[in-house]
């Protein structure tokens, strides 16, 4: 194979520009072949390419050797076991499924190395994360103490609710702010932190719009070597803030306004607390930063990372395996919420998914949707994550 031929499920905001960069030539040696819509006037401003309204007659129709699916969460699983069963290779977006206990049964419908299974988890690509990532695996800020996360600019309206009958709904999204905006930061954070031992958090259901799923959450973890951490969201907070901190025995990273700044501890805080004879001394410190582009990420080239590992074995950059573990966090805050008791990880997929399965059945929320259709570019809405 010399290209691959990809196919979109799901020609809504997200998919919709997907395919506007992949017909642009942005993906080297990938053309779209096919898109799929179960509104097959989404499907109108497309050429030259084969249409479907099933997903399942998409992923048959031999006119595919990939597909990115970009449809509400819970088509992640169906569709992405569907596809992976019939030996496609397959780009799912975040998150890969709704929860934990549907995330294995996804996973285990991949069957094998031959077979690409990727997430769409472009922050990854970000230089600044990919710059922190290095520094944590060299091991520069030596043992985790502390980390910090707010990430409250994901301010959405009351019209982004109304804009499609799925969102923030327990029966067609799932969840709120932890599973549609926050995958993205909940997979920086373990990809760069590890996974905690322990969360425990405070949770607001429509706090600050009509909606059923929660739009505001305080979450405390405990990490397995007694390092604390702080996880704070909401879509209802504005201007809002984005700041990503990470405090070692060796120093700091500080991930602020689209950069990364690295204080480094010349001598570890402990042992200079060990050794030293003053009373109000602190270890010594260097201080470098490291502009970057923005606190997004390219969505192109994770779906060029995608081809390239198709066609080229190159190493994923998000495997979609990975994407398990930023819905286990997010189920495990959210069922800390509803319960009000701490909930230990690894989490108990079962009761995750009982529990939400109960939201879904005693759900008395009428949904307000609206047919009218923004003019905005969906790509304002990367900018300020
Ligand atoms: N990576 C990112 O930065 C990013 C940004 C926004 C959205 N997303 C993700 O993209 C996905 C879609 O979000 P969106 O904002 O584009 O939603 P959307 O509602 O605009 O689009 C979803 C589309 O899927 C279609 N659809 C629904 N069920 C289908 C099915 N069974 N088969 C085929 N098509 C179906 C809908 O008709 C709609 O056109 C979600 O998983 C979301 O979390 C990712």
């Amino acid at each position: 194979m010399t290209k691959v031929r990809l196919g979109i499920i799901g020609i809504g905001g997200m998919g919709g520009n997907h395919a506007r960069y992949v017909q642009a030539g942005a993906v080297p040696r990938c053309d779209l072949t096919a898109v799929c819509d179960i509104v097959p006037e989404y499907m109108d401003r497309f050429e030259g390419v084969e249409k479907f309204e099933d997903s399942r007659k998409l992923i048959r129709s031999g006119c595919v050797d990939a597909v990115l699916i970009a449809t509400p969460h819970y088509g992640h699983t169906t569709i992405g076991i569907d596809a992976l069963k019939q030996g496609l290779h397959v780009l799912v977006e975040k998150p890969i499924s709704v929860h934990k206990a549907d995330c294995e049964r996804l996973i285990a419908a991949h069957k094998g190395k031959r077979q690409v299974f990727a997430a769409m988890f472009n922050m990854r690509t970000n230089p600044i994360y990919r710059k922190a990532k290095q520094l944590l695996e060299n091991n520069e800020l030596g043992e985790l103490v502390r980390v910090n996360f707010i990430i409250t600019s994901w301010f959405r309206t009351e019209f982004y609710y109304a804009s499609g009958g799925w969102r923030a709904t327990w029966s067609g999204e799932g969840g709120g702010v932890l599973l549609n905006q926050c995958p993205h930061q909940l997979d920086l954070l373990q990809w760069l932190c590890g996974m905690p031992a322990k969360v425990q958090s405070t949770i607001r259901l429509g706090a600050r719009h009509k909606i059923e799923v929660e739009d505001e959450v305080t979450a405390m973890l405990t990490y397995p070597n007694g390092a604390s951490g702080v996880f704070v969201t909401s879509t209802g907070e504005a201007p809002g803030t984005n700041r990503f901190e990470i405090c070692g025995e060796r120093g700091k990273l500080l991930i602020e306004d689209g950069t990364l700044h690295f204080t480094r501890n010349e001598i570890p805080a402990t042992e200079f607390s060990r050794i030293s004879d003053q009373k109000f001394g602190r270890p010594p410190k260097w201080d470098i930063t490291f502009p970057g582009v923005s606190n997004g990420g390219d969505h192109k080239d994770i779906t060029s990372n995608f081809v390239n590992a198709i066609l080229d074995d190159e190493p994923l950059l998000a495997p979609a395996c990975d994407g398990i573990h930023s819905v286990e966090l997010g189920n495990a805050m959210l069922l800390s919420g509803l319960t009000g008791k701490p909930v230990d990880i690894p989490l108990n997929g079962t009761v995750f998914e009982r529990r939400l399965k109960q939201l879904i059945r005693t759900s008395k929320f009428k949904k307000k949707t609206t047919r009218r259709r923004s003019k905005e570019d969906l790509r304002q809405s990367f900018g300020h994550a």
